[in-house]
């Protein structure tokens, strides 16, 4: 059984440097890891110098539409994956029509989507081997304090997903939980604000390896 673990670093950190060094960190640390793929989402502008092989997000077109980043764009520089629908992007207006759109877009792109949804009703129509990450709003840590989801709950939203193959679990996730969420039956985690410091990931990585 392989884990997918997605590292999303949101607006973080401030300069080139600081990502670089971030970014070294991890991945010098998970050369021998097995069982665990590991996704890091840099903002846009890192991909390049970083090589990652995730990102946090994707228009649907290409041409005309300023300040915009297309699927073809990032498969160019070899990203893999891509976080669609996230709540914090959703807050600020994008709707399921949007996230249906990037989905798509990212699909034929040759990208993976990893779709980001709160409510049943957001993923329902989703083809059953979609990746998904459950992320209830009101675990999320907002880059400052874990306030983590009731184990019991997860576990009722994965068995009320069971025909999904790939759901991750992503709020409040730490080194000291992170074995309870992939115990509750989920396929991997997705990590803010412990993704930001290089200790506290790889322990989260070690933990479900
Ligand atoms: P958090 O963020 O781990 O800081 O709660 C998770 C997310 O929003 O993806």
């Amino acid at each position: 059984m392989s884990y997918l673990i997605v590292a999303n670093w949101k607006c973080n950190p401030q300069t080139l440097a600081k990502a670089k060094a971030l970014f070294n960190s991890v991945v010098s640390r998970i050369k021998n890891i097995k069982n665990v793929q590991v996704v890091i989402c840099p903002p846009f502008v890192y991909l390049d110098s970083l090589r990652a092989n995730g990102s946090q997000d994707c228009f649907w077109e290409e041409g005309a539409y300023t300040g915009q980043v297309s699927p073809k764009m990032l498969k160019g520089l070899g990203v893999k994956y891509v976080i669609i629908g996230h709540s914090e992007r959703r807050i600020l207006g994008e709707g399921p029509e949007m996230v249906a759109k990037k989905i798509k877009a990212a699909a034929i792109a040759g990208l993976k989507p990893i779709i980001c949804f709160d409510r049943i009703s957001q993923i329902k129509s989703m083809p059953k081997n979609s990746i998904l990450a459950f992320e209830p709003v009101s675990a999320i840590s907002k880059g400052k304090t874990y306030h983590p989801y009731p184990i019991e709950e997860a576990k009722r939203m994965r068995l009320a997903l069971a025909s999904f193959s790939t759901v991750l679990y992503g709020g409040s996730v730490n080194s000291r939980n992170a074995k309870d969420y992939i115990s509750a039956g989920f396929q991997g985690l997705l990590c803010g604000q412990a993704s930001l410091n290089p200790e506290e990931f790889i322990e989260i990585i070690e933990k479900i390896c």
